[in-house]
């Protein structure tokens, strides 16, 4: 009930039922005192936040004759998409090549979900099944999006791509001309919609606040408290704050994409619930070598050496963790009362050591390595509406608006901007020195999938 209350299980208290909705810091609550953002946090904000803000009313007052003279009236409206700063797309030579696309498929935004192929003429695929979820009046989505690689000479060249719009199913070629640039585009959306909802707020933000409150409300003394502590830094704030930004009725993903706000509630509880921190990124990886598949490089390296890291510090402080085993004990109750885990991927319970190692390797894994990936190449793919846009609406429904449509969009660029340059922390500046260490030693793996000063210590942003 009060913030300040000694007592962590008064502080940090559940949204609704346990076992039901997905566990996560109640955001009607006031904040902890223990995790508010600093003030360098939010002054970090409002530094990368500038280029998106209206600047008449802030700055017209004191220098009208200046923004006059630097357009700035027209930041927002037609002119703000055009004016942003330019992302990857943008810098591309031809953003629009099939070349480019399978190297966004393998090392964009939304990396880790191509899966082998058997018995087609096609040895991978990226499947998106869109359908189930709502799309409101106006909007088109299609009902799933299917796009095929063949794997030639240690690389992939994309082969078809498969979907169905309005009832239709319709395959398309490279050769098809602008259908088979319709069949990119639609198949970018889907995969957007699917990059924020699950890889992003999903996986990264909404799993780890169920591990951050298990933490907060039972470790006090225990040594992983040292450990975890810097990992978390911002998440519940962040998240606090994302509950009506990102999420809920007037959030960015309702109002920008073409899925309803239950639809989004729909789309995070599935993926929730499949996820358990008895995973690695060894059984996603593919089974081929493919020159530009930098992803899964960095992500085996991060998840070797965040092993190491976890491992050395267990062993330095064994006794003591055995000494608090009690807290482990209460943060495990909490993970497994509020689970939304499905039966069949186990159990979120801490049994013993090497659990608690799993654990914190895992969380290790998404704070610094999957957030970072998926939160700051937002803008890459995001910050281009030619390129890829959230939403798409169908011209010919008597609905269609061209504004709002217009509207969405620069919704789209702006938060896109924000949310990928806030770069709150770096991990190679700001860990302790023996994780440091292995994050320089492991930087050419890690290395050109995402650039090592990209990664964070903590998901606050
Ligand atoms: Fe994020």
């Amino acid at each position: 009930m009060n913030p300040s209350s000694s007592n962590p299980k008064e502080r940090f208290k559940y949204y609704g039922t346990p076992g039901k909705d997905f566990p996560r810091f109640d955001v009607d609550r006031p904040l902890p005192e223990e995790v508010e953002p600093t003030p360098r946090y939010e002054a970090h904000v409002g530094l990368q936040a500038f280029p998106t803000l209206p600047l008449i009313p802030v700055l017209g007052w004191a220098f009208s004759g200046l923004t006059k003279k630097l357009g700035f009236r027209s930041m927002a409206g037609p002119l703000l998409q055009t004016w942003m700063p330019a992302n990857l797309s943008r810098l591309h030579p031809d953003k629009f090549s099939d070349e480019y696309f399978v190297e966004r498929r393998l090392n964009g935004f939304n990396p880790g979900k191509l899966n082998r192929v058997e018995g087609k003429e096609w040895q991978y695929s990226v499947y998106y099944k869109t359908g189930r979820y709502q799309a409101e009046p106006g909007g088109l989505l299609p009902e799933y999006s299917e796009a095929r690689f063949l794997l030639r000479d240690r690389a992939l060249h994309v082969h078809s791509i498969k979907y169905c719009l309005k009832g239709q199913d319709i395959t398309c070629f490279p050769t098809d001309g602008k259908s088979w640039e319709d069949a990119k585009y639609y198949f970018r959306s889907a995969e957007y919609v699917f990059q924020e909802i699950q890889s992003h707020l999903g996986r990264t933000h909404m799993n780890m606040d169920q591990y951050a409150m298990a933490f907060y409300r039972n470790i006090k003394k225990s040594p992983i408290r040292k450990l975890l502590w810097p990992h978390f830094e911002g998440l519940i704030n962040i998240d606090k704050k994302g509950a009506s930004l990102i999420i809920g009725g007037t959030g960015f993903i309702p109002e920008a994409s073409a899925l309803s706000a239950d639809s989004v509630d729909g789309v995070l509880i599935e993926e929730i619930a499949m996820l358990s921190y008895h995973w690695s990124p060894a059984e996603q990886f593919l089974p081929d070598i493919i020159d530009n598949n930098h992803f899964d490089r960095a992500a085996l390296a991060v998840w070797e050496l965040l092993t190491k890291y976890v491992s050395d510090f267990c062993v330095n402080n064994q006794r003591e963790i055995q000494n608090y085993w009690s807290e482990i004990e209460g943060m495990s109750e909490d993970l497994v009362t509020h689970s939304i885990l499905k039966p069949e991927y186990g159990t979120l319970e801490i049994k013993n050591q090497e659990d608690l190692q799993q654990l914190c390797v895992y969380v290790l894994y998404h704070c610094i390595f999957f957030h970072s990936w998926v939160n700051n190449k937002q803008y890459e793919d995001g910050g281009d509406i030619e390129y890829a846009a959230i939403g798409l609406w169908d011209k010919e429904d008597p609905k269609y608006d061209p504004k709002i449509e217009q509207k969405r969009h620069d919704a789209q660029v702006k938060l896109m901007w924000i949310l990928a340059n806030v770069r709150y922390n770096p991990a190679i500046e700001f860990a302790p020195l023996p994780l440091k260490k292995l994050l320089w030693e492991y930087r050419d793996r890690i290395e050109p999938g995402i650039p090592l000063g990209w990664l964070m210590m903590s998901i606050n942003i």
